[in-house]
């Protein structure tokens, strides 16, 4: 992409569609059915406006927090996301490097083309948590565990709105597959269908069919007791969207709460995430940290997740745009971008750190007409 440089997550995207065979990009970009929520992730954010406070001496901010304790550069985390090679060849390792080295909180999916002990050493002691898909093979995901644990990986982001996969209608139109010189970086010990990562799914996607026959259906709140009993690792559960289930997962014993809808590609038709948060936010009322993924792809929009109650956000596409594009260099740019963008909604907020951010900053854009 000589001479184009993007100047946002928008851009970014546009050349990683030109750039991306259709089968990668069509996985990587689409949503569940009509895409609904896929849209409703941006558009609710596009609905709140800024209460931005002025004259407060913004000469000095920073976007420095902690994320369950772990001190971190930004509160833009990344959300972990399959199958990064098919973006570049460099895949997860890019993108633990550039984390690591911007002290970025990275999630490493359970899906990705690279073994997670091979994505920890690509950055050392980086901070790095896990994300989880229970297998029906117990044994299997509890060994994944451990050698999750043993490469330095602090939690375990365990998903919970996957017993069957989304019908995203490009991927089963696509007869989507992994490439064939990938494979699930972390079965190749197991070998077979586990490692080849999608199976054939005759007229339907690939992936979907690999997750009906692979993947536990039967997964419940007991086993987060289970998960508990074989590790020590801090465990935060991904995809509740309602405060029933936030209550449910707190009398569990979760570390933290990870407000998703998997971005729009399971469950077409949930709500935004964005408008979700608050009713989590209040039944979990400061008992644990909450987190939000789904559609932030601006400075603005990490700000007013944070005012709404999120202690940090995850961004999965906005990373795979970036690692298409260049590599490491591009999700780093990626990463630099969107905390660019937040240090300005801070000063021009009138806050000097994110801790500054407060919940009367946001409001609906229908407060205005009342
Ligand atoms: C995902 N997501 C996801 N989540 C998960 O728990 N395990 C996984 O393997 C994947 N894989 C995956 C692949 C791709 C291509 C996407 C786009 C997403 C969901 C991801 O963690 C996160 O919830 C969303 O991506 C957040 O929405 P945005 O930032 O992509 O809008």
């Amino acid at each position: 992409m000589a001479g184009w440089e993007p100047v946002s997550v928008r851009e970014y995207e546009k050349a990683a569609e030109m750039m991306l065979p259709k089968n990668a990009f069509d996985y990587y970009a689409s949503g569940a059915n009509d895409m609904i929520t896929l849209r409703e992730n941006r558009a609710a954010f596009s609905r709140l406006r800024i209460r931005p406070r002025i004259m407060r001496d913004v000469s000095s901010t920073s976007n420095k927090t902690t994320v369950l304790g772990i001190p971190v550069n930004s509160p833009i985390c990344i959300a972990p996301s399959a199958m990064q090679r098919m973006a570049h060849d460099d895949g997860e390792k890019a993108t633990s490097a550039a984390a690591g080295k911007s002290n970025t909180l990275m999630t490493l999916s359970s899906w990705s083309t690279t073994p997670l002990e091979e994505v920890a050493a690509a950055y050392p002691g980086g901070p790095r948590w896990f994300q989880l898909y229970v297998y029906k093979d117990r044994k299997l995901t509890a060994e994944l565990v451990k050698r999750a644990e043993a490469s330095g990986y602090t939690a375990l982001a365990v998903t919970v709105d996957t017993p069957v996969l989304g019908r995203r209608e490009a991927d089963v139109r696509n007869r989507f597959k992994l490439p064939v010189h990938l494979t699930m970086g972390n079965f190749i010990g197991a070998g077979g269908a586990h490692a080849e990562g999608t199976k054939d799914g005759g007229k339907d996607s690939g992936l979907s069919a690999y997750v009906a026959s692979l993947i536990d259906r039967t997964l419940s709140w007991d086993d987060i007791r289970w998960l508990r009993s074989i590790t020590k690792l801090a465990i935060v559960v991904k995809g509740v969207m309602t405060a029933e289930d936030a209550r449910e997962a707190l009398r569990y014993g979760v570390d933290a709460i990870w407000v998703s809808n998997h971005g729009a590609r399971q469950l077409d038709t949930v709500s935004s995430t964005i408008e979700a948060l608050p009713e989590v936010v209040a039944a979990v009322a400061g008992k644990v940290e909450v987190y939000l993924d789904g559609g932030v792809t601006r400075g603005t929009d990490v700000f007013k997740a944070l005012a709404m109650g999120a202690r940090a956000v995850f961004i999965g596409r906005p990373v795979l745009w970036g690692l298409a594009h260049s590599g490491e260099d591009g999700v780093a740019a990626v990463l630099r971008l969107m905390n660019e963008e937040l240090t300005m909604a801070l000063q021009l907020a009138g806050c000097t750190s994110v801790d500054e951010i407060q919940k009367s900053m946001v409001v609906h854009q229908t407060a205005y007409y009342t």
